[in-house]
């Protein structure tokens, strides 16, 4: 049986109050189920997530990492850090750091190297752009990132890493994926995986993430290849983050 989770990526958003109240509201909202939750906030709030969300089984995920151990790297945070504050997670090739910082797929696999390496769960994001799909391309673009970002790892480092397509057109723009887009995206890259996992690429969660909100969640969570998802804006709100954890 996959894990079924809904991570919220609250991106660079929200100050020290605004953070720490919807901690609060989501620990609060949450009912025992079966999903697997997971906070990303940015890194100040790493440690009064953890704190805030231990009582919970809730769990908190880094946005990024630097892939070096440790160094002068001004600004940078290490993996190792974030594991000493309590992080079990990490958000690793997020589109909107391969626009805006440029990181490519080497960096990203040394990104994972090193988060396996502090035992770390990757949760590594790829997914295609417009003009790509409408090229009809998305499918060698997915299968591209999947191949460089993941090379050279085998079966027991990647069995635990999650991955979230995110097809760029659809994050933050209000349009989602169609529910047969995405589990035909979903289904693909199961199979790619199995390249190198064979059999265990059954048993890794595949999430999809864009514009994904309480109205649409259901019919793309109930695709056999979507095993939940990956939140931006939504997640901002607890009511609605606790409403889309409940469509399962
Ligand atoms: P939105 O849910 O705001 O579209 O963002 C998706 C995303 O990028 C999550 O990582």
């Amino acid at each position: 049986m996959r894990d079924k989770i809904v991570a919220g990526n609250w991106k660079m958003n929200l100050t020290k109050n605004e953070g720490l109240l919807l901690i609060e509201g989501v620990v609060n909202g949450v009912v025992n189920s079966d999903v697997k939750v997971i906070l990303a906030p940015p890194f100040p709030f790493i440690s009064d997530a953890v704190l805030g969300l231990s009582s919970s089984k809730i769990k908190v995920a880094a946005q990024n990492c630097h892939q070096e151990e440790s160094g002068a790297f001004t600004g940078e945070v290490s993996a190792a850090m974030l594991r000493s504050f309590g992080a079990e997670y990490c958000i690793v090739g997020h589109s909107e750091r391969r626009e805006y910082l440029k990181e490519d797929d080497q960096l990203i696999n040394r990104k994972i190297q090193r988060l396996i390496s502090h035992g770390i769960i990757p949760i590594f994001c790829c997914g295609e752009l417009l003009e790509e799909r409408e090229s009809d391309r998305q499918f060698e673009i997915v299968s591209d990132q999947i191949q460089s970002a993941l090379q050279g790892f085998n079966k027991d480092e990647l069995k635990n890493i999650i991955i979230a397509y995110e097809p760029v057109w659809a994050i933050g723009t209000g349009k989602t994926a169609t529910p047969q887009q995405a589990q035909e995206m979903h289904a693909f890259i199961r199979e790619k995986l199995s390249e190198v996992l064979s059999e265990n690429a059954e048993e890794v969660s595949i999430l999809y993430g864009g514009s994904v909100k309480p109205e649409n969640a259901r019919e793309l969570f109930a695709q056999k290849d979507i095993d939940g998802g990956l939140i931006g804006g939504a997640s901002l709100n607890a009511p609605d983050f606790l409403a889309i954890i409940q469509s399962f």
